[in-house]
């Protein structure tokens, strides 16, 4: 089996080696392809996103990302290759589990997973100029919204969890919203899933206030995308949140966090989001066994106290990734 790895820019490079590390440590027997994407791929080829990569990703079923960094100076003209990619290989579901690892990680206890619509909502990438601004179109239709809860009914069912909750602005967005709201209560109706709906600023508060009232949240794009953020900081910051894009065929992995030029290259960067994304690759490739066995010695390292400087250790990637390994070897 094959899969492709994307390091990236900035601190991408560095936690993609320890999630490898980490994959090849359980004998995952996957061949790892590297490819580019991103500023540094720019700076070499010309393009953010090479031809090349696309083709190497038509062949596997995943693929992980470190991260990557955006142009500096703003450019109407760039597009994201993050999104470009999810939507050239309609990776329409964002899963995004977020979980505090440990009482001293983080400031509320929270176990939830976010799953976001990826490829419509406000990040159609359309806007014009229109009289003396400019006019954004946020698209949210029936199949997108049908294939997005459907995906959410199976992990509920995979994962065991009970309760599902529909995140939107149908107050405001009726006829958008209220579209997304009435196909979620259509789909998982019957499916013995307790299904309730919060707006989103509601939900925004929730996280905070009754994190237990939450399990697995379905939502649209930007709403996902701040919700996961927000998720991600209340249990201990973005170097701990793994994510995966998934379409019916390919499944790209990345941590939710960015490339944190700021400390690239100085052995600062927390390698658990990575990891812990290299996991649900493994388990996107049935082999859940292993991802298991990667997200226990998670667990477990930061239960023996390794920490790296984020959350408030003095370790670098390095030493946390030979003390994260080791433990590997135990569990
Ligand atoms: C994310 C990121 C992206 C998004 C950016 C980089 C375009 O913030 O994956 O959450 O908004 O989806
Ligand atoms: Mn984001």
């Amino acid at each position: 089996m094959k899969a492709v790895i994307i390091p990236g820019d900035g601190i991408g490079p560095g936690i993609v080696a320890s999630a490898v590390r980490a994959i090849e440590a359980v004998d995952a027997g996957i061949e790892l392809v590297e490819a580019e994407m991103g500023a540094g791929a720019f700076q070499r080829t010309g393009s953010y996103l090479p031809e090349k990569t696309i083709e190497l990703l038509k062949d596997v079923p995943a693929a992980l990302l470190g991260a990557i960094t955006s142009p500096i100076s703003y450019n109407p003209s760039y597009r994201s290759p993050l999104l470009h990619l999810r939507r050239t290989f309609d990776l329409y579901a964002n899963i995004r589990p977020i979980r505090r690892l440990h009482p001293s990680i983080g400031l509320v206890d929270l176990d939830v997973i976010i799953v976001r619509e990826n490829t419509e909502g406000m990040y159609t990438g359309v806007e014009r100029e229109e009289g003396e601004g400019v006019v954004t179109e946020r698209r949210v239709t029936r199949r997108a919204c049908e294939r997005l809860v459907d995906r959410a009914i199976d992990i509920c069912q995979e994962q065991g969890r009970r309760r599902i909750t529909c995140v939107h602005k149908s107050n405001v967005l009726r006829r958008s919203d209220g579209l997304f709201r009435e196909i979620f209560y259509e789909r998982t109706k019957g499916t013995g899933l307790e299904a309730d709906d919060l707006l989103v600023d509601a939900a925004a508060a929730a996280l905070v206030s009754q994190p237990e009232n939450l399990d697995v949240i379905v939502t649209l794009n930007l709403y996902g995308d701040i919700l996961s953020d927000e998720a991600a900081a209340l249990t201990g910051g973005l170097g701990f949140a793994p994510s995966a894009n998934l379409g019916d065929t390919l499944g790209l992995f990345e941590p939710t966090h960015g490339s944190a030029p700021d400390i690239a290259g100085m052995d600062l960067a927390n390698p658990t989001a990575a990891i812990l994304s290299a996991a649900m690759m493994l388990r996107h490739l049935n082999m859940s066994d292993k991802a298991k066995r990667l997200e226990r010695a998670v667990m477990e390292t930061i239960a023996q106290g390794f920490r790296t400087r984020d959350a408030g250790g003095k370790l670098g990637t390095m030493e946390f990734t030979e003390k994260y390994l080791e433990v590997l070897g135990t569990v």
